[in-house]
């Protein structure tokens, strides 16, 4: 192996204090974390240390200038209780994409994927048993130099840390396209995952949560037609049995889980065409009886069923019933926990004795 990562256990694990029926959520951490530091123009001392507070410098530039992504991924355990991984080798690769957009430093892809896989082993058993629920990861990159001025920080850290989380049952959502706010424009940063895209999305969010809404349904900086994606998902339409999700343009993320479900449905032999898509042909879809399901995906929830979509002062009605989201949505739970041929090639298995 290239690298060497060292590690320093707890003396007692706290895994024994979480109730699995009744995980927190986001509130939870396991035992340890990933560390590694970027100095001198390279990435060193990969370890896994016990969680702790990390002494921050109150000028630490991702404080001030926003030098921060972030990766979010789950672990699951298949059906002899092997952990296992969803596509880290996209998430690791995504990172950089980010890391490139916002002037900071490509983390090695192996070593993302290495350094995930110890830090499963070592927390295999805080991964929760039960069907839906997984662990999830953060791994995250952020400027930690201590410095006053506009330039590309030269001292960075990146961190994986771990969470689990117990089954996302999501009822379907109602969403709110947005016309006053944008998330992202051309030549913008909308298609890292740039922690500041998080931070303009929240006053949004909160005044779409307001009016009664799950959501934010973004919608493009320039005309507010074209759809974009939802806060933390990619979208899906199927409009007289042909699927639509915007397509790739620099301004949404390139959702690990968008791409698995554009794969599975033309595996299973529907039409899926990426496309800039308008509101108004939603609305026209929806009012000729001709938007037949409307979905949402991303690693929280897998796939979330879309209710109906608040415009203006109209309302999208979305069909009740979603027959084909639900059999992808039941695939891709079946691939991540070993229930079926993992035909794609996507799992990453973990031997839980690698530490
Ligand atoms: C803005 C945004 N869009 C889409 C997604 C879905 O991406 P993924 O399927 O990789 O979780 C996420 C979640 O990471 C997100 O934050």
């Amino acid at each position: 192996m290239k690298y060497s990562i060292t590690t320093t256990k707890v003396k007692a694990s706290k895994v024994n204090t979480l109730d699995f029926n009744n995980i927190p959520l986001g509130t939870t951490f396991t035992d340890h974390m990933f560390v590694c530091d970027y100095d001198n123009g390279q990435w060193v001392n990969p370890r896994i240390e016990p969680l702790h507070l990390i002494p921050t410098h109150p000028a630490a530039m991702a404080l001030h200038y926003g030098q921060a992504i972030f990766e979010g991924m789950k672990a699951t355990l298949d059906t002899h209780g092997n952990p296992m991984l969803f596509r880290a080798d996209r998430n690791a690769a995504r990172l950089n994409t980010s890391a490139e957009r916002m002037g900071m430093p490509n983390f090695p892809e192996d070593l993302f994927v290495e350094g995930l896989k110890q830090l499963v082993a070592l927390e295999h058993n805080w991964i929760p048993p039960k069907a839906g629920s997984a662990l999830y990861l953060r791994p995250f990159m952020y400027a930690d130099e201590p410095f006053i001025g506009m330039r590309a920080a030269t001292h960075y850290k990146f961190i994986i840390m771990a969470s689990p989380a117990g089954p996302f049952f999501s009822k379907r959502i109602k969403l709110w396209a947005e016309k006053q706010y944008i998330r992202a424009a051309a030549g913008g940063t909308g298609e890292a995952k740039a922690a500041g895209n998080y931070a303009a999305a929240i006053r949004p969010t909160e005044l779409a949560k307001a009016k009664g809404y799950d959501q934010v349904l973004w919608l493009d900086a320039v005309e507010h037609k074209y759809i974009q994606e939802v806060g933390t998902m990619n979208i899906f339409f199927k409009i007289d049995g042909q699927f639509i999700t915007p397509k790739r343009d620099g301004s949404i993320l390139d959702g690990i889980t968008r791409m698995s479900v554009i794969t599975i449905l033309r595996d299973k032999g529907y039409e899926v065409i990426e496309r800039a898509i308008t509101i108004d042909e939603i609305k026209a879809a929806s009012k000729a009886g001709k938007l037949e399901e409307a979905f949402g995906t991303g690693t929280a929830v897998g796939i979330a069923y879309i209710q109906e979509i608040g415009v203006d002062d109209q309302t999208i009605h979305v069909s009740n019933e979603s027959p084909v989201g639900l059999e992808v949505n039941n695939t891709l739970d079946a691939i991540k926990t070993g229930k079926i041929e993992d035909k794609f090639n996507w799992m990453i298995k973990i031997e839980k004795e690698l530490v």
